[in-house]
């Protein structure tokens, strides 16, 4: 048994951009399985840009972390203790383990993985939570048909890299837009984008968007918010679709941004603009984590995994994400899958 237990707790809301002090690494004896429980070793932790909404003391669609709590989170880990008639020890399973090393669960909302099929790290990326956001955020509610453009903004993070290469999957024309020429490079040369750009040396959005987007956009997959969007209303078709994914652009924002007030296209060229939430497809993840593994292994998807290692880390991995350090999915390696 393990004697203690590394855990990262939120030591202060975070003000604006988050930085390390906000965070505190405690150690605690290492939790003992009770009857019907599993213990899991972690072995990668997921940093995602909602947990940052969850820092701040408001009411959301999540309850917030308390000062003082383990930061909660996407994990994937090894059973090394069951009580649970549905595990057995060895078996890798994903849930809500948090930022922490070793975690208790009652076996509720925890997958187990079959390693044969892929990595088991991508159980927090392309076969986890931002692959099947991309799934369903595109496919239902963007409904993109072939040949029509679709712009995907945050393009090169976990769930935005996924949504592009869907849309090419469906014969689109896609248009990336990231934050560094690095970036543009893997979408075009590696996933297949038809065009994207990076928004940190483009002075003129609209103007780039008009020229990589000559027959205007019919689907627009947001995941930032703030001048990009602004800048791709300005151009989409009649009957476009906009998909509202994430609004990253906002959630360090110390007070509400005001920006050109965009209803007014949604009007003039009869669009809907409609946002999600990715548990709201719950009762269909089966169906779309079927079609993603299915496409990877026909070798249609691509995936790119970053990793920080240490839990002690996991603050710098999800403060470095925020910041765009990340190509694809960011995650934190905890400890050896071996162990
Ligand atoms: N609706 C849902 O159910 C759901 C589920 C999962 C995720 N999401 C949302 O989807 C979006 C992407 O999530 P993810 O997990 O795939 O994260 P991610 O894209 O892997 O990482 C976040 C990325 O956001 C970009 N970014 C940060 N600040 C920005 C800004 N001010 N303007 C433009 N881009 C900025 C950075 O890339 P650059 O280098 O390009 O700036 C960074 O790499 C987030 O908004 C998230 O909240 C929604």
């Amino acid at each position: 048994m393990p004697p203690t237990n590394k855990q990262v707790t939120l030591a202060a809301r975070p003000s604006g951009m988050p930085k390390e002090p906000d965070f505190k690494l405690v150690e605690t004896p290492a939790p003992q399985p009770g009857p019907g429980e599993i213990l899991v070793r972690v072995l990668y932790v997921s940093v995602d840009p909602y947990m940052r909404g969850r820092m701040n003391d408001v009411k959301s669609y999540a309850p917030p972390v308390q000062i003082g709590e383990v930061i909660g989170g996407g994990a994937v880990g090894k059973v090394i203790a069951s009580q649970s008639p549905q595990f057995i020890a060895g078996d890798f399973v994903e849930g809500m383990f948090g930022w922490q090393q070793y975690a208790i669960s009652n076996g509720k909302g925890v997958r187990k993985l079959d390693p044969s099929l892929a990595p088991v790290s991508t159980a927090l990326g392309i076969l986890g939570m931002p692959g099947l956001t991309a799934y369903f955020g595109l496919l239902d509610i963007g409904k993109p048909r072939a040949g029509e453009t679709v712009v995907v903004s945050g393009a090169a993070g976990a769930v935005g890299s996924i949504a592009g290469q869907i849309a090419k999957i469906k014969g689109c024309r896609v248009v990336g837009i990231a934050g560094s020429d690095q970036k543009v490079a893997w979408l075009c040369d590696e996933l297949g984008f038809d065009a994207a750009f990076n928004y940190k040396t483009t002075p003129d959005y609209a103007a780039r968007l008009e020229e990589l987007c000559p027959n205007g956009v019919d689907v627009y997959f947001d995941n930032v918010g703030g001048a990009i969007t602004d800048a791709v209303f300005r151009h989409i078709n009649v009957g476009a679709r906009i998909v509202v994914c994430g609004q990253i652009a906002q959630y360090n924002a110390e007070k509400p941004e005001t920006g050109p007030r965009l209803l007014g296209h949604l009007i003039v060229k009869q669009a809907r603009a409609e946002g999600f939430l990715i548990f709201q497809f719950a009762s269909r993840y089966a169906e779309g984590l079927k079609q993603m593994a299915d496409w990877l292994k026909q070798g249609k998807l691509k995936y790119r995994e970053q990793f920080v290692d240490g839990i002690e880390n996991a603050p710098r991995a999800f403060i470095g994400m925020l910041q765009g350090e990340n190509t694809g999915k960011q995650l934190v390696r905890v400890a050896d899958q071996q162990s």
